[in-house]
């Protein structure tokens, strides 16, 4: 909503991005060439080429230059996939990134019936899905029970380059065959082998996704601009409102509309532009489809998204949907889910470029105990490191690595250290003479071993598309390897996109070649996701497989959310970084990633005190929360500050960790559903289109709505409240407001909107400690907010050891708590194990109860344990705002308990 004011601003502000130095489509000369296309491709079915089988068909297409073969294959789930390859024959194998992948294969669904027609075969799914394949001209339609909600191919520009032999080149071709850049020459061996196609969301008003653009949540008209470029780049002081590529890649996106939401994963790690046409469905071939009895076709809306790539095939994944949460597990179950990280991650980190010595370590660390801010994990940049030898320490400011850290341990913190993909040229450094001996580097176009230059000089690049250097990689991070660490230091993986300084676009030459005799340009994106994965196996194994790891990543791909989690790279300090780190949050967790933060403060520049402040109170709402800093800043320790801007900084972070039991039931229930834990509106409110591109404020899990300050000098806050006849609480006051509405709070320092839906129940430690280990163990408030209705309201709670990996058997618990109302006489909360696995028996208990929205009067309350014997319970009733607050009920989270409520 804000960003339409700044929406056409475009390129034109004083921003400090060298743009010259990454291309625009017209510079790259595949995309130039697909978005020339005006008229159809002309591609068709041959005909006599369709052969059915059991889960969907295979065929072959034709126009006047190619022939490709097709295949369409029912997977389970309400999920399609649509591969377009060139047929057999093709000079050279194409790049298919499955490793992104849950399963290589993901699980097919046999069809229920199929049909053969003059003009179109069509499948019937099990899950009442039909898929329409149209012969002439070539198009996929996909129905989710009669409507058409997504189409392949229906403007007609499916373009694919197939592998020619070079011959005498002609002016014409050259671009085909090699193109220079800023110099710097792509030789391209084998041609241009680019592939690209149109995906048409039927009556979806909006589409989402695609990361990593510094852009507002909903995905813009490219048209008459630059399409949004998935280029996994390291872009130095990057611009907000804009198409640019960034340091991660995720070609997945939903179109979302009332009744039929579907989403669309491109499965294709080389550099890929996505065009966005939004139209409505009476424009074009799909005019036909969307006219019947009760819709006017012009009123259905349709976004048309062009994904083009550089090399690969086309392989495409439909989910169905049709609801919010169908879409983000139809997603989860493609490329998978965060597994429940250890709970120190949650908790805050403090990091900068660089903290100097131990004793620079030591004294931040205990800066935040006698300050009294609460703190996991201490992060060392690479100057901690022998001359950017990674994993080495220093040996004069950091000789006593294991000292340092196990300071860090006696009071419960942790240690993170980075580890880039690029290693030192040096004979003498191990790492590099062990990669370099085993044959583990990229290779250059000539077959040398590739080299660029970065942190440390002269350097090479590890090819963790080869599964042998992902497993030396991961041996690396064992205790006895990767001297003086131990089980409580876990690993950041930056610069990991490649960044190259001395390469094209500051990344690696695109010839330079992989595992697999594969081309740069055909595994780009996916490059950082295996370094990344390869890292978290090898904390992983360095435990045997008992501590869950940590690992932050720049760099990330689909499927990433399964080792790691990302930030947005390095922002700046100012008010409009703070506020485009919302959107950019919101599209990552659309697209499957929940684990992202970005660098609270901003990277560049020394934010002003207030900025400073608002950047905390918006990080403690976002799931990575990390203060972090160019070495060029002012140092940044929140007590450096006047004592206002530090007592509202450790307020901020107090709150965090008074949500913390919240945040980790979230991320449990991330891993079972999918959903993210950072919530863009539609996937909570979807009958409120008007909330739907909403990007200021978010949700955190469905039951708690933030809206941080984002301006300077702000007297007060206003606030959308979303959906239909819903109750809204403010957090601060219990105040009660209904919704669709909007709502002004008044602003001081200390206010971060927060508002409490009702129909859900939050659980909150009462009184926070130092560290999420010692928090872990307090007493627990349960927030209900009543419905709308006054009868209802329910909520959840997970509990582990958070750290290891015993709840896989069993060593957890998941419970649900719920309000009722009863009669008129009487309300009822209770508890329930909502999964009898989990056999934890834990000492947390509960020792307030708030009731907001408790429009009854009550008279007596009364708590049932185990014995059946009624206690009376003491409270305080508000008649004023309905509040009524039961003080140290006596019940455990993990016990059952009932309790009654007479009015
Ligand atoms: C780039 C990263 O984005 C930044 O966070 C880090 O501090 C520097 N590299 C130095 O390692």
């Amino acid at each position: 909503m804000w960003r339409l004011a700044v929406a056409f601003l475009l390129f034109g502000t004083l921003q400090a991005v060298d743009r010259q130095n990454f291309k625009v489509c017209d510079q790259s000369g595949f995309c130039k060439r697909h978005r020339s296309i005006v008229e159809p491709t002309g591609y068709e079915v041959i005909k006599d080429s369709i052969k059915l089988n059991e889960t969907g068909l295979h065929a072959k297409i034709k126009n006047k230059d190619n022939t490709l073969k097709l295949s369409i294959v029912v997977l389970k789930d309400s999920t399609v996939r649509v591969l377009i390859d060139e047929d057999e024959g093709a000079l050279r194998p194409r790049y298919q990134p499955l490793d992104a992948l849950v399963n290589r294969e993901p699980e097919q669904q046999k069809l229920k019936k199929s049909k053969e027609e003059e003009n179109a075969t069509k499948l019937l799914t099990t899950d009442g899905n039909r898929v329409v394949l149209i012969h002439k001209p070539f198009r996929i339609d996909f129905y989710v029970k009669d409507k058409i909600v997504n189409s392949i191919n229906s403007k007609g520009t499916l373009k694919f380059e197939q592998f020619k032999k070079k011959v005498l080149l002609t002016d014409k071709e050259k671009g085909f065959w090699e193109e220079t850049f800023k110099e710097i020459k792509d030789t391209k061996p084998y041609g241009s082998s680019s592939v690209g196609v149109d995906i048409a969301f039927v009556g979806a008003k909006f589409v989402f996704g695609i990361p990593e653009h510094a852009e507002g949540y909903q995905l813009r008209d490219t048209r008459t601009y630059e399409p949004y470029r998935l280029y996994n780049l390291d872009v130095f002081e990057y611009e907000t409102n804009s198409p640019m590529a960034l340091y991660g890649s995720i070609p997945y996106l939903v179109g979302v509309n009332q009744k039929r939401s579907v989403g669309a994963l491109w499965l294709n790690a080389a550099e890929t532009w996505v065009e966005i046409e939004p139209t409505t469905a009476d424009k074009g071939a799909l005019a036909k489809e969307v006219l019947d009895a009760e819709t006017k076709p012009r009123n259905v809306p349709q976004q048309n998204a062009r994904f083009i790539s550089e090399s690969g095939v086309i392989d495409i994944f439909i989910t169905l949907g049709p609801q919010p949460n169908d879409i983000f597990r139809q997603l989860a179950a493609l490329t998978g889910v965060t597994p429940i990280p250890p709970e120190f991650a949650l908790g805050y980190h403090q990091s900068r470029w660089n903290y100097k010595d131990q004793k620079d370590v030591k004294e931040v660390h205990e800066g935040f105990v006698k300050n009294d801010i609460p703190l996991d994990v201490l992060w060392l940049d690479i100057e901690h490191t022998d001359k950017k030898a990674y994993f080495t320490f220093d040996k004069d400011n950091f000789a006593k690595p294991e000292e340092m850290i196990s300071d860090l341990a006696e009071n419960n913190r942790k240690l993170v250290t980075i580890v880039d993909p690029h290693i030192k040229k040096d004979g003498k450094y191990h790492i590099y003479k062990e990669a370099k001996k085993n044959k583990l580097f990229v290779k250059d176009v000539n077959g040398d071993n590739y080299e660029g230059n970065c942190w440390p000089g002269d350097s090479m690049y590890v090819d963790y598309t080869n599964p042998k250097a992902r497993k030396w990689w991961a041996e690396q991070f064992a205790f006895d390897k990767y001297k003086g660490t131990d089980k409580n230091v876990h690993i950041w993986n930056d610069m990991n996109e490649p960044s190259v300084f001395s390469g094209p676009e500051i990344t690696m030459h695109k010839d330079a070649k992989h595992h697999g005799g594969f081309e740069h340009r055909d595994v780009h994106n996916v490059y950082g996701f295996y370094q990344h994965s390869a890292t978290f196996d090898g904390l992983k194994a360095r435990s045997n497989n008992e501590i869950r790891p940590f690992v932050l990543s720049r760099s990330f791909f689909a499927g990433s959310q399964r080792t790691a989690a990302v930030w947005t790279g390095d922002n700046k300090a100012d008010w409009n970084h703070l506020r485009y780190s919302i959107p950019m949050l919101l599209s990552l967790s659309t697209a499957g990633l929940p684990f992202v933060g970005a660098d609270v403060g901003g990277f560049f520049g020394d934010p002003e005190e207030e900025l400073l402040v608002r950047w905390y109170q918006a990080g403690a709402f976002q799931p990575f929360f990390r203060g972090h800093s160019h070495q060029d800043t002012k140092r940044r320790e929140p007590w450096l500050f006047n004592s206002t801007t530090t007592d509202a900084i450790r307020q901020a972070i107090k709150t965090r960790y008074a949500f913390l039991p919240y945040w980790y039931t979230l991320f449990y229930e991330h891993a079972k559903s999918g959903k993210p834990v950072m919530r863009p509106f539609w996937l909570e409110f979807i009958e409120d289109e008007s909330s739907w591109d909403e990007d200021r404020q978010w949700m955190v899990g469905s039951g708690l709505l933030v809206k941080p300050v984002q301006e300077p000098s702000a007297k007060e806050v206003s606030i959308y409240l979303p959906g239909k006849r819903q109750v809204w609480y403010d957090w601060h006051t219990h105040k009660a407001r209904p919704s669709p509405g909007a709502v002004q709070i008044p602003a001081d320092l200390n206010t971060i909107a927060l508002f409490h839906r009702g129909g859900t129940i939050i659980p909150k430690t009462s009184e926070v400690k130092l560290t999420t280990k010692e928090n872990r163990e307090q007493p627990i408030t349960l927030y209900i907010a009543v419905n709308q209705k006054g009868d209802f309201a329910n909520g959840t709670i997970y509990l582990d050891d958070g750290e290891s990996y015993s709840y896989e058997n069993g060593d957890f618990a998941y419970w649900g708590f719920t309000f009722k109302k009863e009669h008129d006489y009487l309300h009822t909360i209770t508890s329930t194990n909502l999964d009898k696995k989990g056999k934890l028996d834990s000492d947390v208990y509960i020792d307030k109860i708030v009731i907001r929205g408790a429009k009854f009067y009550p008279r007596n309350a009364h708590i049932f344990l185990d014995d059946f014997i009624p206690e009376d319970l003491e409270f305080e009733f508000n008649r004023d705002n309905f509040l009524m607050e039961i003080e140290n009920p006596g019940a455990y989270v993990t016990r059952e308990f009932k309790i009654d409520i007479h009015s």
